[in-house]
């Protein structure tokens, strides 16, 4: 097969969410903390009717319909989550309900989970697929599907929910280049969940964010040794029309892409402009290390970025903006929001990827835009993902409510013999939604 890559996608978040500036106002953060310091305007969450269950296959059953697949048609469908609400089994196995009418049970892959990274190992594990001998001519299908909750204090702004469905198989508009994809994993306790008792991680946010930017710049070095390999000429940020990461807030995508300018410039001079050089120039000295932490490295590298961050990276940040962080789908949504900003436009272009999940894996891979076949196409997805419509008809909670419904979500989690009571039974036509939790703990589900 050729091509390999994303068919067809689709996002869905609650219709939940809290305004991050009335958040601060509540919080008594400082004026612009959480919407100019985290660079956050919305976060999305659920209340006791929804659950990443009821989002997977919410967001399943909407692609299914919106481009007409049979469910017969696929053949493998692997997810990526972190929010574990079974220590055993799969959300996978939930899903294969959409698939019961069909007789379809011949399907491959179940979850994948190491923090926000189970989406793109679900992505690499279904493109891997239609690549192999294992391939029997059906779609592949990645679901990552994640509730970002924490507890009171600073990271709780950092929170959001949602789910992403991406249909995987040849000639696509969005085509996978594999053959360059960069990894870089190792051990560390920035981000983490040993409490299986309770849904907030422990969390040391500051180490987190030099973890995360650690990462980036071993993966975009190792990236550019391979695509040097591969295409006989050096890669620079020149060659990315457009990039996307992972955004755990907004802020550390504005510092990861100014990271990436400093990396073109530590690797060759003539990368960047002279006068960005010269800035840089300062900055030379500093060790590696150091260089991960330099206050004012960071707002320099920020200030020389600016231009091109608005034209490269802000086309992938509008629903990490409007929900908030979503774990394994984040680096999705953004990559959904660049195709709402961009769609046809795109075609030929080529867009640089970012995925970092915590304790910690990480990779950076390419996605080609090309024409696709119809009906998959960088048009027809924009059109059915209809985003400006559904983020704006979200229904916003006061900050005090989104704290009740914290706390009435702490008495939820691994709790049984309940059904959900939250007054915020907000839920658009179509949406999958939580019924019942019995004596056994078995959870049942119904669709508005
Ligand atoms: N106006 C404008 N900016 C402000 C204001 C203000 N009034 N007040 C603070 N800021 C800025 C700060 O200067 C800082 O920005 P900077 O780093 O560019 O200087 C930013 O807002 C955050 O302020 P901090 O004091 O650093 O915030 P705090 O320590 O309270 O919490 C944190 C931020 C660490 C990100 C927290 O939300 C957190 O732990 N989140 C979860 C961890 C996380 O998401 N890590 C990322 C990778 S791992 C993952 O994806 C889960």
């Amino acid at each position: 097969p050729q091509n390999v890559g994303i068919l067809a996608m689709e996002v869905y978040f609650p219709a939940t969410a809290v305004r991050q500036d009335e958040l601060e106002d509540h919080d008594k953060a400082s004026k612009g903390k959480y919407t100019i310091g985290l660079g956050q305007d919305i976060l999305a969450f659920c209340t006791d009717w929804e659950d990443v269950i009821s989002m997977s296959m919410t967001v399943v059953q909407s692609l299914f319909e919106k481009y007409e697949i049979a469910p017969d048609r696929i053949g493998r469908l692997d997810v990526g989550s972190e929010t574990i609400v079974d220590k055993s089994k799969a959300i996978k196995t939930w899903l294969m309900k959409l698939f019961e009418e069909s007789g379809n049970a011949d399907i491959e892959g179940v979850d994948s989970t190491n923090a926000c990274y189970g989406g793109t190992a679900a992505l690499f594990n279904c493109v891997d697929w239609v690549e192999s001998t294992a391939w029997d001519g059906r779609f592949a299908l990645v679901v990552a599907t994640d509730s970002a909750v924490y507890a009171e204090g600073p990271a709780r702004p950092s929170g959001g929910a949602g789910a992403v469905a991406m249909l995987i198989g040849p000639d696509a508009p969005l085509v996978i280049d594999r053959r360059c994809s960069a990894t870089h994993m190792e051990h560390a306790y920035d981000f983490y969940k040993p409490n299986l008792a309770s849904e907030y991680p422990v969390v040391d946010g500051h180490l987190s964010q030099k973890c995360y930017l650690m990462a980036l710049s071993s993966c975009y070095r190792r990236f550019c040794t391979k695509f040097q390999k591969i295409q006989g000429r050096q890669f620079s940020l020149m060659e990315a029309d457009f990039l996307v990461f992972h955004s755990p807030y907004n802020k550390l995508v504005q510092k990861s892409f100014a990271r990436l300018v400093f990396e073109d410039f530590s690797r060759n001079k003539s990368f960047v402009d002279e006068a960005v050089a010269e800035t840089f120039h300062h900055f030379s000295k500093l060790s590696l290390e150091e260089s991960y932490t330099n206050r004012d490295l960071e707002k320099a590298s920020q200030q020389v970025a600016k231009s091109q961050y608005n034209e490269k990276v802000i086309p992938g940040t509008l629903i990490p903006k409007q929900i908030g962080n979503t774990y394994t789908v984040s680096l999705y949504a953004g990559l959904a929001s660049l195709i709402h900003n961009k769609a046809d436009s795109l075609v030929g272009k080529r867009i640089l990827m970012f995925s970092y999940g915590s304790g910690l894996a990480s990779s950076m891979f390419t996605v080609c835009a090309e024409q696709g076949l119809h009906p998959f196409n960088l048009s027809g997805i924009q059109e059915k993902l209809d985003l400006s419509a559904r983020l704006a008809s979200r229904t916003m909670v006061s900050p005090e409510e989104f704290g009740i419904t914290m706390s009435l979500m702490e008495t939820r989690y691994g709790a049984k013999s309940f059904t959900p009571e939250s007054e915020y039974k907000v839920l658009q036509p179509g949406t999958f939604y939580l019924t019942e939790v019995d004596d056994l703990y078995r959870r049942s589900y119904a669709r508005v």
